[in-house]
Parts: C-alpha cells; sequence; structure tokens
C-alpha cells in the first residue's frame, strides 16, 4: 500500500476532461486524498457531481466559496503533487502570467509542492510559438509539463497534442509522489534508443517460441527518458498489452531478427542504447511454411523435434560495431541481465560476469525467480558499471526504478562530457 498523500487534479475546459474522471479514480484506488479543483469551461464537460463522487470531496471552481477555510491558499499550500489534465493551451498561458482569477490558478501560484501539466490541445495549438514559450516557461520554473501523445484529436484530425493516457498521467504523478525531483527536463537534446518486451521467434504461421516479459521496465525506462526531454525511439517488441507511452517514437517488431534490424537502423543516430528486451538466444532453424500437422496415426513416431540455432547478440554486436569506430554517436551502451545465483556464485558474481563479457557501459541487474522481476510492478536490483562503481536500486515500482536508471545515464553522459 503506498502511502496516503494530498493530491489536487485541476482540469481545465478541454473535451479532454472526462479523462481526467480515470485520474481521479485511479490516485484515489491508489489510497490519495483526491482534490479536484476544475476551471468553470471544465464543468461545461464534466459535471461536478462526477468528480465529487470520485473524490469523496467537495468541489469548487472560484475563489469565492467557502470563503471561511481559505481554499485559494489552503489547497496549494497543504498539496503533495497538483496534477493539472488535461492542460489547455489557455491554462497554460494563465499559468505562465501567474493569474489568480479562479481557485485553480490560485492553487498554482500557492503550491509549493511538484506541479505536472498534462497538456491537450489542438496540434496548431501545442506548436503555435505562444504554447511552446509557455511550456519552455514553466519547465524552467521547475514545473512537470508532460509531452503530449500524438494521435487522434476532437474530430477526424490526428497529431501531437492528446492527453496521455490516465494510465500514464498516474504512474507519473506516482513517480512524482515517490521521488519529487524524479523528473528534471535535463535530456533535451539526446537520442535514446530503448528496446524493450520479449521476441517471438516463429515456428510455422500460427506458432513461436516466446518469453515472458511484459515490456514494463523498458517501457518505464522509455516514458521517463522521454519526459526529461529526450528524443526516444522505443523498440518494441511483444508486451503485456502495454500502450504506447506519449511523446516516444514506437516501432513494434516480433522476432529477434527483425529487433536487430530495428537496432542496426536506428543505433547511428542514437546516443544511447538501452537495451531491456528479452531477446531470444535461440530461435528455430527451420520456419514451416504451412502448418505443423499432428499425425492421426496413434502408432505414428513421436512428436517432432524442433532444431534451434543461435541468435546474434544484438547488445554485443552494438558494443562491437561502436568499438570498430561505427557508431561515433554512441555514448552510452546499457544492458540488462536476469540472474539467479547458483553454485558457483551468487547475483551479483554473475552479473559482474556478464558486463565484462558484454563490453557495454553499464548492466541493470535483477534477481529473478520466486515471483521476482517477470510480469511483476515492483522490482528491485543493482546498476554495475563498467568503472566498477556499483549501486543498489532501491525496491519501488518499475517505474521508479527507471527514474534511477535514467539519473545514472544522465550521471554518464555527464561524466563523459567533461
Ligand atoms: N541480448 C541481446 N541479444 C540477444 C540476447 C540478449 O542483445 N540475442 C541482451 C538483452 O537485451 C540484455 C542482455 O543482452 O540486455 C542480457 O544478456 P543475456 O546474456 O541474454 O542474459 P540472459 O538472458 O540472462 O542469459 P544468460 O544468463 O544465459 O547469459
Amino acid at each position: 500500500m503506498t502511502e496516503r498523500k494530498r493530491v489536487v487534479v485541476g482540469v481545465a475546459g478541454g473535451i479532454a476532461a472526462y479523462k481526467a474522471c480515470t485520474v481521479v479514480r485511479q490516485l484515489a484506488e491508489a489510497g490519495h486524498s483526491v482534490r479536484v479543483v476544475p476551471t468553470e469551461s471544465a464543468l461545461r464537460f464534466v459535471g461536478a457531481a462526477t468528480f465529487e463522487a470520485l473524490s469523496g470531496q467537495p468541489v469548487r471552481t472560484g475563489v469565492f466559496e467557502d470563503v471561511d477555510q481559505v481554499p485559494h491558499v489552503r489547497i496549494g499550500q497543504e498539496a503533495d503533487l497538483v496534477v493539472v489534465a488535461p492542460a489547455t493551451a489557455d491554462l497554460l498561458a494563465r499559468a505562465v502570467s501567474g493569474r489568480a482569477d479562479d481557485l485553480l490558478t490560485a492553487t498554482l501560484l500557492t503550491a509549493r509542492c511538484p506541479v505536472v501539466f498534462a497538456p491537450a490541445m489542438h496540434t496548431e495549438m501545442w506548436f503555435h510559438p505562444a504554447t511552446v514559450q509557455n511550456v519552455e516557461t514553466l519547465r524552467r520554473r521547475g514545473n512537470v509539463v508532460l509531452e503530449p501523445a500524438s494521435g487522434r484529436l476532437t474530430g477526424s484530425d490526428s497529431g501531437a497534442g492528446r492527453l496521455p493516457e490516465p494510465e500514464e498521467i498516474t504512474t507519473l504523478a506516482q513517480l512524482l509522489l515517490d521521488r519529487p525531483d524524479a523528473l528534471p527536463f535535463d535530456l533535451s537534446g539526446v537520442k535514446v534508443l530503448v528496446t524493450a518486451g520479449g521476441t517471438r521467434e516463429p515456428l510455422d504461421p500460427v506458432r513461436f517460441i516466446g518469453n515472458r516479459s511484459s515490456g514494463k521496465q523498458g517501457y518505464a525506462v522509455a516514458r521517463v527518458a522521454a519526459q526529461r526531454g529526450a528524443d526516444v525511439t522505443l523498440i518494441a517488441g511483444n508486451t503485456a498489452g502495454l500502450a504506447d507511452p506519449a511523446g516516444v517514437n514506437v516501432v513494434h517488431i516480433g522476432s529477434a531478427h527483425q529487433l536487430q534490424d530495428a537496432v542496426s537502423k536506428h543505433a547511428p543516430d542514437a546516443h544511447v542504447l538501452v537495451m531491456a528486451a528479452a531477446v531470444a538466444d535461440f530461435r528455430p532453424t527451420h520456419v514451416a511454411t504451412s502448418k505443423i500437422k499432428k499425425s492421426h496415426d496413434p502408432n505414428a513416431a513421436s512428436a517432432p523435434s524442433i532444431e534451434l540455432t543461435r541468435t546474434e547478440d544484438v547488445l554485443a554486436g552494438t558494443v562491437r560495431a561502436r568499438a570498430d569506430g561505427q557508431l561515433p554517436n554512441m555514448r552510452a551502451i546499457v544492458g540488462f541481465a536476469a540472474e539467479t545465483g547458483d553454485a558457483n556464485g551468487d547475483v551479483l558474481f554473475h552479473a559482474r560476469a556478464k558486463l565484462q563479457r558484454k563490453g557495454c557501459d553499464l548492466l541493470v541487474v535483477n534477481a529473478v525467480g520466486e515471483g521476482k522481476a517477470f510480469e511483476v510492478d515492483n522490482n528491485d536490483g543493482w546498476l554495475l558499471a563498467a568503472d566498477g562503481n556499483d549501486v543498489a536500486l532501491e525496491h519501488g515500482s518499475k517505474t521508479l526504478m527507471s527514474s534511477r536508471i535514467v539519473d545514472a545515464i544522465a550521471a554518464f553522459l555527464g561524466s563523459r562530457a567533461e
């Protein structure tokens, strides 16, 4: 159970206001005390009764209601986190100019906790120089302005400006409650290539050999890096139905070979490679072009055997390509290792050997087995650096762990830049 915190959900007047209901519900279900502060126009999209029922707290828009409780100062002062979802172009402009003509803007002026804006607007508005400048100003002042998602907008048009999925907003809100300084905007201009999820090696048109990777860790690294300003490409294998992270260029692949092709294509541009994918080490040597049928003769010989061939090690291949001078932009290569201890040594013993064998700069190590690491939301582990510097990654959500991993990458890039 997470610690109960006071969260203010500000809602501005855009069609995506209906998605704020899910954000409120998820934060309340996580055990937090949630106070919804909509603007007058937000209430033209969603009624106050809906927000009151979901949050269990009164909903007001103006500064002249409940005056005896001084809400225009108190709500902001007492908050552990303010999340504005959706944040319209108008709301961002009002926040920048320090207006205090309704309860939400007054709350933004009095809040001393982390403030997150989740923008939603039409693409033209998002890219308008006024909005671009407002976003820059808010970020410079220490606010977190999330990258909007791309896709279908109101009506038939599509582009950047969609509200990130409620799940994503809640996840990042929880990250900031756990670690208020988790999302500095410090990776602008850094190109990060992340692989995530499991590969599937086809046997025939309907069958494959796969693995249990959920993709959650790699998606979380991509999400955190993008929200810290990096230009992120995510090469996504099979996942547990994860939605594409907002502001990330997602390339979906199936097999280890396709993953390797995608990495070869995008690596020359990248400054950082994070290999979180669970890449198959073997693939069936022969892929049947039609479905492999079982024999219906009960006396027939035994089941077919599957011959396997080693796949290329993409991580080791990228390390080699960099050493050969083929990847002059690549400044940090991060590998992942899932280890159990055995008679020869413990988890860290095997991990150090793997770091050396693979030749990457950083290695994220997860202890696996007994319900750890695969398909679960919480995790812990270690981060080993090639220079011998090891740190333990405290137990927490995969998003919290990812924020530590991205910290290590940022520190590594910083130490290299000097
Ligand atoms: N990896 C890769 N290409 C492969 C297999 C793995 O790039 N064909 C990468 C993974 O993305 C991960 C790291 O290598 O970053 C994991 O190394 P690996 O040796 O596969 O670890 P394990 O699966 O733990 O295998 P083993 O313990 O058998 O060495």
